[in-house]
């Protein structure tokens, strides 16, 4: 497994080819809430596995603020620490680039993923239309 971190012209393709595969196809999300505009100013981190996207995120910044957002990994893939990886290399990058808090949203069955991470809900749950409800979670880097 090889772990990149780069702009969306060199990973976002890649980064893409797997969130429509996840979000798109797999879970139903609108592709216009997936293949947006902040993809372009955003951080990508795609996990390669046999040269094929297994896994990503992205990062993003306003402020002090750090989120990280899209994580997905591959359906034959999860399970064995690959989301794990990708997650620990966006908070390796926001760390270095002197980020001291991340937000993120996660849909409430993923919850415990993010929890063996060290995120911590940090407000009210938000129950859409479509059915997902989302729930905010923050991670404190210790300086
Ligand atoms: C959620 C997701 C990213 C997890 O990735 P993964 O590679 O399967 O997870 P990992 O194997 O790295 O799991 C790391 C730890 O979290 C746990 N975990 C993984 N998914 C979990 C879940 N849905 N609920 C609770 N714990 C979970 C694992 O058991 C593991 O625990 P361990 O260290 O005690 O063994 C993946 O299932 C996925 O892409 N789902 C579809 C897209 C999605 O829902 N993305 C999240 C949007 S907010």
């Amino acid at each position: 497994m090889e772990i990149k971190t780069g702009t969306y012209s060199a990973l976002g393709k890649a980064a893409d080819e797997l969130r429509r595969l996840v979000f798109i196809d797999e879970q139903g999300v609108p592709e216009e809430e997936v293949l947006d505009a902040l993809n372009l100013q955003a951080v990508h981190i795609v996990a390669f596995d046999g040269g094929k996207p297994a896994a990503t995120a992205r990062v993003w910044s306003s402020g002090d603020v750090w989120r990280i957002g899209l994580v997905a990994v591959a359906k034959a893939k999860r399970r064995r620490h690959v989301g794990e990886s990708v997650m620990r290399a966006a908070i390796k990058y926001i760390a270095s680039n002197g980020g001291r808090e991340i937000l993120l949203t996660a849909q409430q069955e993923v919850c415990g993923f993010y929890e063996k991470l060290d995120f911590a809900p940090c407000g009210e749950a938000e129950v859409f239309e479509s059915g997902f409800v989302l729930v905010p979670m923050k991670l404190c880097l210790s300086p």
